[in-house]
């Protein structure tokens, strides 16, 4: 059985459609443990509604302690380094095979990829390599395109580069806002994402270089 830990930051519907996924029994994973870097995160509460340990890492205070423990004042990438390590050391605690990033909002450390190379998913909500960054939805709606999407893919140490596994088109409407726009792409991440970790499930994602194959049934 595939073992997930989710990373999150913010309302985590993604992180429900999995877990909805699995409850309905089209995804035949577990989900090991939710960490999110935001102790406010709405996520945490929907993992711990479904009986999943649900894990608040926060920077600051591992920062706090470490300086507490050493006298030294850390450097902000030691700050970094020391919250990556920690995320890492939980999800290994936890056993995971895959790391799923679901609206996790910031740049995922070497200290993690290292440790679960070409087992990090993210999901962005935009065709990539068009509109990579935080503001993918309004940026594609601003530029004015008329399809865009979401992609899910590899991890790397780059903001949405690594290797693609799976694209949807959504089309703008020429009454889009952003909201609307948004719940439409929202509607298609919770198909698709629990889909793709049925394929990686299924053994059937082969990654050759930056191609990603899925292997029939
Ligand atoms: C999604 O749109 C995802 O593409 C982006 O962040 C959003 C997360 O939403 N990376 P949620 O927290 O899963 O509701």
């Amino acid at each position: 059985m595939l073992k997930l830990g989710i990373l999150i930051s913010g309302s985590g519907s993604n992180l429900q459609a999995i877990i909805d996924a699995i409850q309905v029994g089209t995804l035949e994973a577990s989900i090991e443990v939710v960490i999110s870097n935001k102790g406010d995160a709405y996520g945490l509460n929907r993992a711990r509604m479904a009986g999943i340990q649900a894990i608040h890492i926060d920077q600051a205070a591992l920062k706090q302690a470490a300086e507490l423990e050493g006298s030294a004042e850390l450097t902000s990438s030691e700050a970094v380094r020391l919250y990556n390590q920690a995320v890492r050391d939980c999800l290994i605690e936890h056993n995971v095979d895959y790391v799923v990033m679901a609206g996790y909002m910031r740049l995922l450390g070497k200290e993690v990829l290292d440790a679960f190379p070409l087992r990090v998913l993210n999901l962005h909500p935009a065709l990539l390599p068009s509109f990579p960054g935080a503001h993918g939805i309004a940026d594609a709606l601003a530029y004015g395109v008329k399809v865009t999407g979401i992609t899910v893919h590899f991890a790397d140490e780059e903001f949405d580069r690594g290797p693609i596994i799976a694209q949807m088109a959504v089309e703008v409407r020429e009454d889009d806002t952003e909201d609307t726009l948004a719940e439409r792409i929202h509607k298609v991440e919770h198909e698709l994402y629990p889909h793709v970790l049925s394929l990686i499930a299924q053994d059937r994602v082969v990654v050759e270089g930056r191609r990603v194959r899925v292997l029939p049934v």
